[in-house]
């Protein structure tokens, strides 16, 4: 592939790229509804609880493996120990699965950016608006189209850096704006509710299926369990601090996630007078809310436009990212021409993104599982195989290379403050709690079992 890797210049290099990689669609479109679907406070603080025992001790593994080996998810289980070479090919398979339908997201939030700048804001606060949009066969298929075009494109033209260097700037406008929405949004008539709903812990509102939801958010949040993190690893320097990288990465990730939370479930509580059944809204949570929100607000078309727009990049930021993993697989692979891989890429993508789309409106009784088709992806890729990469790198790294080497490569720059947390979490606490979950979702999914 490469001659020579590039290495990120320096640490803040590194957290922002790899931040950039982890903040979009993820943080604002899905931790707000599976907050709100999960028992608020109870599901925000067993994320937490996961984010600083499994998420930090998988990223330092990944980041250091990436390091370790300079390579990307295959070569580096491939360096470290041939036969174990599938567990990056497993991972390898996952953003060609969530590529099709992230784009299909993507393509809903260009659609709300187009409805804001022609002027429809009060059309789109409109009960049942969403509803209507995602059912129609062309519309939606459309914007899709549209989303998936431009991530294409950018891929194909080889112009990511000007889109990222685009984002970095719009990123800490969305931080700002995110933060000022959130704020507006908690002093609504009605919202209070909400807040406390969104930051009190109800533990009788606490199941297995919380922390499945928690977890499966967690690897999606912060790409973890797809190699991407291996990827960014490989090209952060030996001298940049590991450990802290991680945390703030995660303060980060996190941070984002927490305010797109405070922004769009207290107004859920304000708009819908308290009636709790709102909240199970589900994927469309903050398209229903959002509008509705900026309605309210003097000059709400003006910040919704620019809001919707900011999403947009850090959704196409993850996009492009998402896609650029799959192209450079099969390019290291088939050694194929990149205009034919992507070409394919976008084909495949289109494949599996139309049905996505129709499956909320002509598909809608095309139930697999008791879910729609987009839904069946989002839980194949979230539920089910990220657990399965998990699982297999705790155990790679556990028991196959140990975790002394792993910790060797994060000490190559600096103290690793919480290795004994690393290893308890590698060895133990992470294989086991993955192997309850994945049962408890796979018994679920197949009706032998509830909770
Ligand atoms: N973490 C991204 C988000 O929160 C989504 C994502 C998953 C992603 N896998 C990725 C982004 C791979 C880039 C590359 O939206």
């Amino acid at each position: 592939m490469e001659q020579k890797r590039n290495s990120f210049t320096g640490k803040i290099g590194f957290v922002l790229a790899a931040a950039g990689s982890a903040v979009g669609l993820g943080n604002i479109w899905r931790f707000p509804y599976l907050a709100a679907q999960y028992g608020g406070g109870i599901f925000l603080l067993v994320y937490i609880l996961l984010a600083v025992t499994f998420g930090f001790a998988l990223m330092c593994g990944e980041i250091a493996l990436g390091r370790k080996t300079g390579k990307s998810a295959i070569g580096a289980f491939k360096d470290l120990k041939s036969k174990y070479s599938f567990i990056g090919i497993i991972a390898s398979i996952i953003p060609a699965i969530i590529l099709p339908y992230y784009s299909v997201i993507g393509g809903w939030v260009t659609k709300y950016l187009a409805v804001f700048i022609t002027g429809g804001m009060n059309q789109a606060s409109q009960d049942g608006y969403f509803n209507s949009f995602i059912s129609q066969t062309g519309s939606p298929i459309l914007y899709f189209l549209i989303f998936i075009g431009i991530t294409s494109l950018v891929v194909l033209l080889g112009v990511e850096k000007g889109v990222e260097k685009v984002s970095k700037i719009m990123m800490p406008v969305l931080i700002v704006l995110t933060l000022f929405i959130a704020v507006y949004s908690m002093f609504i008539p009605g919202a209070m509710d909400g807040v406390l709903y969104y930051i009190t812990p109800d533990i009788s509102k606490f199941s297995a299926k919380t922390v499945l939801a928690a977890m499966g958010q967690l690897f999606y949040s912060m790409s973890l369990a797809m190699g991407i993190m291996i990827t960014y690893g490989s090209y952060m320097k030996k001298d940049v601090n590991l450990e802290s990288s991680v945390s703030q990465i995660e303060i980060f990730d996190t941070g984002i996630a927490f305010l797109a939370g405070l922004m769009i479930i207290p107004s859920v509580f304000a708009f819908s007078g308290g009636d709790q059944a709102a909240l199970g809204q589900g994927p469309g949570l903050m398209f229903v809310t959002l509008p509705k929100v900026f309605d309210f607000m003097p000059g709400g078309s003006i910040i919704g436009t620019l809001f919707f727009l900011l999403v947009l990049f850090a959704a196409l930021t993850s996009s492009i990212s998402l896609m650029e993993t799959v192209v450079s697989i099969v390019k290291d692979k088939t050694g194929w021409d990149r205009k034919i891989i992507c070409g394919i890429v976008l084909l495949f993508s289109i494949i599996l993104g139309i049905p996505s789309s129709l499956g909320n409106g002509i598909w809608a009784n095309v139930k697999i599982l008791n879910m729609d088709i987009l839904s069946l992806f989002d839980f194949i890729s979230n539920s089910i195989l990220m657990p399965i990469v998990a699982l297999l790198t705790c155990f790679f790294i556990g028991y196959i290379i140990k975790p002394q080497t792993i910790i060797d490569e994060v000490e190559l720059s600096g103290k690793f403050k919480r290795k004994k947390l690393f290893v308890v979490v590698i060895k133990y606490i992470a294989p086991i709690c993955i192997v309850l979950i994945l049962l408890t979702s796979l018994l679920q999914a197949f009706g032998l079992f509830t909770i």
